[in-house]
């Protein structure tokens, strides 16, 4: 059992290290990136710069959407009032001094006509995913969260009817200590979730 814990506290100094030694901002391949990056779940206080923030919503305004609509409409939560606000929203807020609520105009996205499918779960979810990169690029790490109630969302941020909100990107610096969850590394194999030519 001690040897357990030694070993806990080796490793989690070690993690701590490795997160300071990370030369963040200079990371040049896109593999790098998307490896490197996970779910950050322990942040520092310090407030993402407004630049910071105008970074990485250019990198979601530039994302591909359906037909080009872009029907994304994003709420950038970063005052001590809609934090607070957040907090009753949802549990996985991790103290996260900005978040960011991507959402879709339900009137604006492209429509399949076969089936009356629309784009707009896909185009915010390719928003939020080139946002979580670009984060990452700069140092600030985030959680994709899904785990929020949809009607206190609503009725705290004042949402309208048309606006469905998808995806909920807390983020900041990460804290020191932060690590990686056991889920960040563990991967089917490739072949359970490839097929070529026939299912
Ligand atoms: C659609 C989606 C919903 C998610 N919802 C949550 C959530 O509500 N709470 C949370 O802590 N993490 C959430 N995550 C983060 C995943 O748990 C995480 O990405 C996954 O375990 C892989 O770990 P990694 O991001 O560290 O690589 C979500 C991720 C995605 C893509």
């Amino acid at each position: 059992m001690q040897a357990a814990s030694a070993f806990l506290l080796h490793n989690e100094k070690l993690n701590v290290m490795i997160s300071i030694l990370k030369p963040k901002g200079v990371i040049m391949n896109f593999k790098d990136l998307a490896t490197d990056r996970y779910s950050v779940r322990k942040f520092t206080d310090n407030p993402l710069k407004k630049e910071v923030i105008d970074k990485i919503l250019e990198a979601g305004h530039i994302a591909p959407t359906g037909c080009n609509y872009q029907p994304q409409r994003i709420l950038v939560i970063n005052n001590e009032e809609t934090l607070t606000k957040l907090r009753d929203c949802t549990r996985c807020h991790f103290d996260a001094p900005c978040a960011m609520l991507i959402c879709y105009n339900k009137d604006e996205c492209w429509t399949r006509p076969y089936d009356g499918n629309q784009s707009g779960i896909v185009d915010a979810s390719i928003v939020t995913t080139h946002m979580m990169l670009q984060a990452w690029e700069l140092g600030v790490g985030s959680t994709w969260v899904m785990h929020f109630n949809p009607f206190k969302m609503r009725e705290e941020f004042e949402i309208p009817e048309n606006i469905e909100p998808v995806a909920l990107l807390v983020m900041g610096y990460p804290a020191p200590d932060a690590v990686p969850n056991e889920r960040h590394s563990t991967y089917r194999p490739v072949e359970e979730t490839v097929s070529y030519n026939k299912f």
